[in-house]
């Protein structure tokens, strides 16, 4: 009797765990753990040596850049006549118009690019001098199609021997790092250098760390994570350009993905099968939950704020100001600082409007502009590289 016990329970336990292995190697399957990720090879440090055109290599270092949503709005027209000279358009096909109505963010996301541009245009020896809106800017009435017909930048490379960039290793690294950070505040060394990279540029970095700024900021962030985690067309303007597994991630390549949050290794393999197979996992209300939730995480584990300020809201200084951001970013990455924008404040769309007004009346001095906030500090832990399309996608 005891050995026909033991043998239905061995027989129970043989098929759990069959039933467990079956289900890990399904979700491992639906994630695409087989697929090669083709959208990273941009990342690779010899990627942009493969084109012959100085000016592709050096697009292929602009699109590693940050940019609002990694929707990589950018498109790239070289001059027929001229091979020493292109042109940066913004893609209004890629516009995130409820998150962004005015495209102030895409427009700095244009000059996050271009600051790349030149840290790799110094570094291959192709000094790059970036003249914005040599045609004028956009004409506001019309602004999708005037996007398309008036570049943001001429971008000129000459050529000159290579310079050492103490900043052109760090392009390689995620600009964006989401987890906790340590409890440490910055040094005022570090707090010097990062402040100083918008010298004799008119705009303003400012960092923030005593304890009213931090509980204030935290506020402002957490009060305008709940407004956006609450208004659906915007929250789902984000879900659709969620790419669940390998599949899709090979087959658009912008976008977010669970590396966005962090996740990396098997993990990514499982959240991602699972994901796929239940979709409302990242949707709807547990979207919500889960942007509140991880937000608030951020802001309990994050010790110093930045702001970058200029003094008015033109599309140069949204243009600039970007230029400015991925100094920042690949300084702080210099003195071992990793960064996370938290934009919430500072968007413009109608559901916004208080805490955009309310911040604004705090800190920007005589009616200037904040067009980014960021968290920073030093990291608990790495994360990995987001989606980069093929940079030949980005050529016309
Ligand atoms: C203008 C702008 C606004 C952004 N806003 C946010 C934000 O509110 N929250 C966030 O987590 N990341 C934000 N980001 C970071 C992007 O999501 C990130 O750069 C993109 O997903 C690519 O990832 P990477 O920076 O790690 O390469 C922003 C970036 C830019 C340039």
């Amino acid at each position: 009797m005891k050995k026909v016990v033991k043998k239905t329970m061995l027989i129970i336990l043989l098929s759990i765990g069959s039933l467990i292995i079956l289900t890990f190697a399904s979700l491992l399957l639906i994630s695409g753990v087989f697929e090669k990720q083709e959208y990273l090879e941009p990342w690779e440090k010899d990627y942009a040596l493969q084109f012959e055109d100085p000016r592709i290599q050096l697009a292929a270092h602009g699109l590693l850049a940050g940019n609002g949503h990694n929707m990589q709005p950018w498109m790239i027209k070289l001059d027929k006549e001229n091979p020493m000279v292109f042109y940066l358009y913004s893609d209004s096909n890629r516009m995130t118009g409820e998150v962004d109505p005015f495209s102030r963010q895409m427009m700095v996301t244009q000059g996050a690019f271009l600051e790349y541009v030149k840290i790799a245009g110094n570094y291959l020896g192709y000094p790059a001098s970036v003249e914005l809106f040599p045609q004028g800017v956009f004409d506001e009435t019309d602004l999708i199609k005037s996007m398309q017909s008036t570049p943001v930048a001429k971008v000129t490379l000459t050529k000159a021997s290579p310079q050492q960039d103490p900043l052109y290793d760090y392009l390689f690294m995620p600009d964006t790092n989401r987890s906790p950070y340590k409890p440490e505040q910055l040094t005022m060394e570090q707090v010097s250098e990062l402040e100083a990279v918008s010298k004799n540029t008119g705009i303003i970095v400012k960092i923030f760390q005593d304890s009213s700024n931090i509980a204030k900021l935290k506020t402002y962030i957490m009060d305008s994570v709940t407004i956006e985690a609450n208004t659906d067309r915007v929250m789902e303007e984000t879900e659709v350009i969620f790419r669940s597994n390998e599949f899709k991630k090979n087959q658009y390549r912008y976008g977010f993905s669970v590396e966005g949050q962090g996740t990396s290794g098997i993990m990514r393999h499982i959240i991602q099968g699972l994901v796929t197979l239940f979709p409302s996992m990242n949707s709807g209300e547990a979207a919500t939950t889960n942007f509140i939730k991880s937000t608030q995480t951020s802001v309990d584990n994050t010790a110093a704020y930045a702001m970058i300020f200029t003094k008015d809201n033109s599309r140069i200084s949204q243009v600039e100001s970007g230029m400015i951001y991925s100094n920042l970013v690949l300084t702080a990455h210099k003195l071992g600082v990793v960064m996370q924008p938290l934009s919430q404040p500072l968007e413009e769309y109608p559901e916004m409007n208080l805490p955009y007004t309310s911040i604004h009346k705090d800190y920007a001095m005589d009616g200037s502009t904040i067009q980014m906030l960021l968290r920073l500090g030093q990291p608990t832990k790495d994360v990995p590289l987001s989606m980069r399309q093929d940079v030949m996608e980005i050529i016309e």
